[in-house]
């Protein structure tokens, strides 16, 4: 038998539950992807890598830009396997799209740019130093402040129809001194209901809980306790007004 590569738990199910075999493709193959989708014309960098996506400092033509590549799988089992490329060419899409409608209104998220299968590109934010830090990597000089403009934010992104539904120190990252917003794409349109929604807005309320908690807990470490109540009971309330977020404007 040899030995088992280590896998983390969402991948072991993927397998266990027959679905794919696990085989990412090499970065080099990721940068030349880009490179032939036109998306850019150099990359420069690889500035992150998560479970689902990789995300590079590139440049299309004179501007710097930051691609996001949704990883594909490949599948063991040929008759099933459209299943990858639509996956995650459907996770670039929602996310390129929800970046798009929050930054038509002035939510603090980098704007998307142009989108070709699985990656797409979208504003840098940082200096040719070096990109935006993590909140949660951040000293910062004013935490009051900074809370309160990200409690805003939260709450403009919830008026132009999205909750985020991975809020956290990680996907928010400081720019400029001010917040912005990253890593949409599991968010959760709530102005266009797809199904009911009570379902939606359960389904909103436990993300916005998860998240706002999130960001509590963090500000502690300022010795602040941050109240999100409002934050929670304002969006949710806009959200239940006819379960469309056009009630929130
Ligand atoms: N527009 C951007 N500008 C600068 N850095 C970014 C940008 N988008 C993402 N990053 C960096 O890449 C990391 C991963 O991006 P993210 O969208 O959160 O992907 P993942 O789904 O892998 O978490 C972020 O935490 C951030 O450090
Ligand atoms: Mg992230």
């Amino acid at each position: 038998m040899p030995n088992e590569p280590y896998l983390d738990a969402s991948v072991r199910w993927k397998l266990k539950s027959g679905r794919i075999a696990f085989q990412e493709p090499r970065t080099a193959e990721v940068v030349s992807n880009l490179l032939d989708l036109g998306l850019v014309t150099e990359v420069l960098r690889p500035i992150g890598a998560g479970k689902e996506a990789d995300v590079f400092l590139a440049r299309d033509g004179p501007r710097w830009v930051v691609a996001k590549s949704y990883r594909l799988y490949r599948t063991s089992n040929r008759s099933r396997g459209a299943v990858k490329a639509d996956g995650m060419g459907r996770l670039a899409a929602q996310e390129f799209d929800l970046l798009g409608y929050a930054w038509a209104h002035r939510v603090p998220v980098p704007e998307p740019i142009q989108r070709e299968e699985n990656s797409f590109t979208m504003e840098y934010l940082g200096t040719p130093e070096a990109p935006a830090p993590q909140l949660r990597a951040t000293l910062l000089k004013d935490p009051e402040q900074f809370a309160r403009t990200l409690l805003d934010s939260i709450v403009s992104l919830a008026s132009s129809g999205i909750v985020h539904t991975d809020l956290s120190p990680f996907n928010i990252l400081v720019h400029e001194g001010q917040p912005w917003l990253i890593d949409l794409g599991k968010g959760l349109r709530v102005d266009r209901l797809g199904w009911p929604p009570w379902a939606q807005i359960e389904q909103a309320r436990t993300s916005l809980v998860r998240g706002l908690d999130s960001i509590r807990r963090y500000f502690r470490r300022y010795g602040l306790d941050v109240d999100t109540g409002p934050t929670l009971t304002t969006i949710l309330q806009r959200i239940d007004e006819e379960g469309r977020s056009a009630a929130l404007e």
